[in-house]
C-alpha cells in the first residue's frame, strides 16, 4: 500500500516526482523518499512524515538531475522511521529501489544475503531487492538483465523501480500483482502505481502486465517479457475524468467527493445496456452467485443482494473477500462471482478472484479504477465512471456502486431504461438530502463530538447503510461505532445502551418502518439519544435527519449521504484530517 513514481526526461526530475507523490498520497502517507541521478551521483533523501514536511526538511524540491524515482509509504514491515522509508539501497549505495507490495519470502532471502556478507540498513522486506540486484550486477549484466534474474526469486506481490549509478540514464521497473503504468508526453517518460500521478502531462497510458519489464530512458521506452524478449505495447487514452486531483475550493477531498455525488449518478448510469443485459442473464442463469468485496464495497454489495432478490428474484450471497478463500471448495464453473472494488487492487479481493477463476467461475467486476488488476482478471468489467476518489473514506464510489446494482437488478427484468430514468431523478433528491441537513449536522457534530460509542440500526435494504454509516464514523473520527440490523439490537447490544448513547436509526417510510421504529423506542426507553434518518416525522426522534421521499428501493442512496456528512463533520470537529485517517490507506494491497 505504497505509491511509486519514476521520471526520465529533460525537466528537473525532483518537482515532477514530488508532485506525482502528492497524487499518490492516498496510497500511504507515513514516509517519503526520492533517489535522483545527477552527474553520475546517486542521491537518496528520505524520512518519516508527510510529503510537504519531508520535502521542506531535506530540500527535495531543489535536488538536481533529470532522472528520479520516488516513494510514499504505508508501513507494513518495519515501523515508521527514516531507515525504513524508501528508496532502499545495496551495500555500496550504487542502487536505489522503490517498492510497492510485500516480498513474502524476504526473511529467507535476507538471511541468505546476510550470510553472504550483505549489510542491511532497514527492517523492511523491500531491502532484499537492491541486495539481490547488487549480486547480479557484479557479473557485469545490465540493470534490466539483473531485474529479470531476480524477479523469479521474489514471492508475494511487487511493483518496483530501480536506478543505478553504474547503468545511469535509465529506470527499470517490473511488477507482479501490483500496478505499474507508463506515460509518455513526447519529451519525457513517467512510470507510476497510478496514472493520476502523471495525468497532468499526458493522457497516453501503457499498462505493464505481471512479470513484464519496462526500461525508461529520456528518449525511449522498451518492454521485455519475463524471458527477456522485446515486446511491443500499445498506449491507451486515459479517461478524461481520471485527470485532475484538486479540491476545487473544498477544505478536504472527502467533502468535495460527498458534494459531487449528485453528478456522479449520471456518470455511473452512462453504461452499455447490452453489456448489462448480458451480465443480468448470466446472473439469472448461474447456479450460484457470490458477491465478494471488502469494507464499504461490501456494504454496497449487501444492498445489491437485496436488490437482486427484490427485483430479479435471484438469491445470492455476499462473502467478505478476506474470508472468500475458506468457501473456495464450493466455487466451480457454475458459479458467477461479482467482485466489487473501488481500487481494483484490494489484495483480498484479487486473491479470491484468482482462486475462483482457477476453479472455472465467471468473474464480473465492478471497479472505479481503469486498468486495474481486478479489471484485468475479469471476464466482464462494469466501470463506476466516478473519476478519482482521493479521500481514504469511500463516499461517491459507494453511491455509484449502489447505482450499478440498481441497474443490474432492473436489467434482470428487462428494465434497464426504467432504472436509468429513476437514477437521473435521484440527483436532485441527493442534493436535497445534502443541502437540507448540512447546517444541522454541523451543530450535531459539535454536540456529540466527545461521545465514545455510536450505534446504527436499520432493517432490510437499509441495514447495510447502518453498517456503512458506522464504518464512516469510526474510520475518520476514531469513535467506536457499530451498525447492525435493528432486530438484532435486543440480542445483546441493547445492554450497552446508556443515558444519552447516540443511536442512529435509518427508518424511511418503507416496508420496515414500524418495526424499525419499535426497535428505536426500545433503545430510547433505555436512555438512547435517537438520531433518525427518515422522510417521516416522529416525536420519538431527538434529532431528525430529514431525507426526501423516494421509491423504497432507492432509500439507501438518500440515507447514506447525510451519514457521510455526519462522519465528516465529526472528524473535523474532533480536529482530525478526514482525508488521511491514521493507520489506513485507500488501496489495501496487503492481505
Ligand atoms: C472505505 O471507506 C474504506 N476506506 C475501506 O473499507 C474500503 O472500502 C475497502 O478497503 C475496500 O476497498 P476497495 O473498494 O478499493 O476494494
Amino acid at each position: 500500500m505504497c505509491g511509486i513514481i519514476g521520471y526520465c526526461g529533460n525537466k528537473p526530475a525532483a518537482p515532477v516526482v514530488l508532485e506525482g507523490l502528492k497524487c499518490l498520497e492516498y496510497r500511504g502517507y507515513d514516509s517519503v523518499g526520492v533517489a535522483i541521478l545527477c552527474d553520475a551521483q546517486l542521491l537518496i533523501r528520505k524520512d518519516a512524515g508527510k510529503i510537504e514536511e519531508v520535502s521542506e526538511k531535506h530540500g527535495l524540491d531543489s535536488l538536481p538531475g533529470n532522472i528520479a524515482i520516488g516513494h510514499t509509504r504505508w508501513a507494513t514491515h518495519g515501523s515508521v522511521t527514516q531507515a525504513n522509508a524508501h528508496p532502499h539501497s545495496d551495500c555500496s549505495g550504487r542502487i536505489a529501489v522503490v517498492h510497492n507490495g510485500i516480498i513474502e519470502n524476504y526473511q529467507e532471502l535476507r538471511q541468505e544475503l546476510i550470510s553472504q556478507g550483505h549489510r542491511f540498513s532497514s527492517e523492511t522486506d523491500s531491502e532484499v531487492i537492491p541486495h539481490l540486484l547488487e549480486d547480479e550486477l557484479k557479473s557485469g549484466c545490465s540493470l534490466e538483465e539483473a531485474v529479470l534474474a531476480i524477479a523469479p526469486k521474489l514471492e508475494g506481490s511487487y511493483a518496483f523501480l530501480v536506478l543505478s549509478r553504474d547503468d545511469s540514464g535509465k529506470i527499470v521497473g517490473t511488477r507482479k500483482n501490483n500496478p505499474l503504468v507508463i506515460g509518455a508526453d513526447g519529451h519525457a517518460y513517467y512510470v507510476s502505481s497510478d496514472a493520476l500521478a502523471f495525468s497532468q502531462y499526458t493522457n497516453q497510458v501503457i499498462t505493464l502486465r505481471d512479470t513484464e519489464v519496462v526500461i525508461l530512458t529520456s528518449d525511449k521506452i522498451e518492454f521485455l517479457d519475463a524471458a527477456g524478449n522485446r515486446l511491443t505495447k500499445q498506449s491507451e487514452e486515459l479517461d478524461s475524468s481520471w485527470a485532475g486531483n484538486h479540491k476545487d475550493g473544498y477544505p478536504f477531498f472527502m467533502l468535495k467527493e460527498i458534494m459531487e455525488q449528485p453528478q456522479v449518478l449520471s456518470k455511473t448510469a452512462y453504461q452499455d445496456e447490452r453489456k448489462f443485459t448480458d451480465i443480468a442473464l448470466d446472473i439469472l442463469r448461474a447456479r450460484q452467485v457470490i458477491i465478494t468485496a471488502c469494507g464499504t464495497s461490501r456494504y454496497a454489495s449487501l444492498v445489491g443482494r437485496y436488490l437482486f432478490s427484490k427485483v430479479g428474484k435471484k438469491f445470492c450471497d455476499v462473502v467478505m473477500a478476506s474470508e472468500f478463500g475458506y468457501f473456495a471448495d464450493s466455487v466451480d464453473k457454475n458459479t458467477l462471482v461479482i467482485a466489487v472494488s473501488q481500487s481494483g487492487e484490494t489484495a483480498d479481493v484479487i486473491e479470491g478472484v484468482k482462486a475462483a477463476r482457477d476453479a472455472g467461475a465467471e468473474i464480473v467486476s465492478i471497479v472505479n479504477r481503469p486498468n486495474s488488476i481486478l479489471a484485468d482478471l475479469s471476464h466482464q468489467v462494469i466501470p463506476l465512471n466516478c473519476g478519482p476518489e482521493i479521500g481514504v473514506a469511500a463516499t461517491k464510489t459507494f453511491l455509484s456502486q449502489l447505482a450499478v446494482f440498481y441497474l443490474l437488478s432492473f436489467s434482470m427484468v428487462n428494465s434497464f431504461d426504467k432504472a436509468c430514468i429513476q437514477l437521473s431523478d435521484m440527483s436532485s433528491k441527493i442534493t436535497e438530502a445534502l443541502n437540507c441537513n448540512n447546517d444541522g449536522l454541523i451543530k450535531l457534530s459539535q454536540e456529540l463530538k466527545d461521545k465514545n460509542n455510536f450505534y446504527y440500526i436499520a432493517r432490510g435494504i437499509n441495514f447495510a447503510i447502518a453498517s456503512e454509516g458506522a464504518l464512516k464514523l469510526k474510520e475518520i473520527s476514531y469513535i467506536h461505532a457499530e451498525g447492525m440490523p435493528a432486530g438484532e439490537l435486543k440480542h445483546g447490544t441493547l445492554a450497552l445502551i446508556e443515558q444519552d448513547t447516540p443511536v442512529v436509526v435509518i427508518c424511511p417510510a418503507d416496508y420496515a418502518y414500524s418495526e424499525t421504529l419499535s426497535n428505536a423506542i426500545e433503545a430510547k426507553s433505555r436512555g438512547a439519544y435517537i438520531i433518525a434518518v427518515s422522510d417521516k416525522e416522529s416525536d420519538i426522534y431527538d434529532f431528525w435527519i430529514k431525507i426526501p421521499e423516494v421509491d423504497e428501493l432507492l432509500y439507501p442512496m438518500v440515507a447514506v449521504v447525510p451519514l457521510q456528512l455526519l462522519a465528516y463533520y465529526m472528524a473535523v470537529s474532533r480536529g482530525y484530517d478526514p482525508d488521511k485517517p491514521r493507520n489506513l490507506a485507500k488501496s489495501v494491497t496487503v492481505k
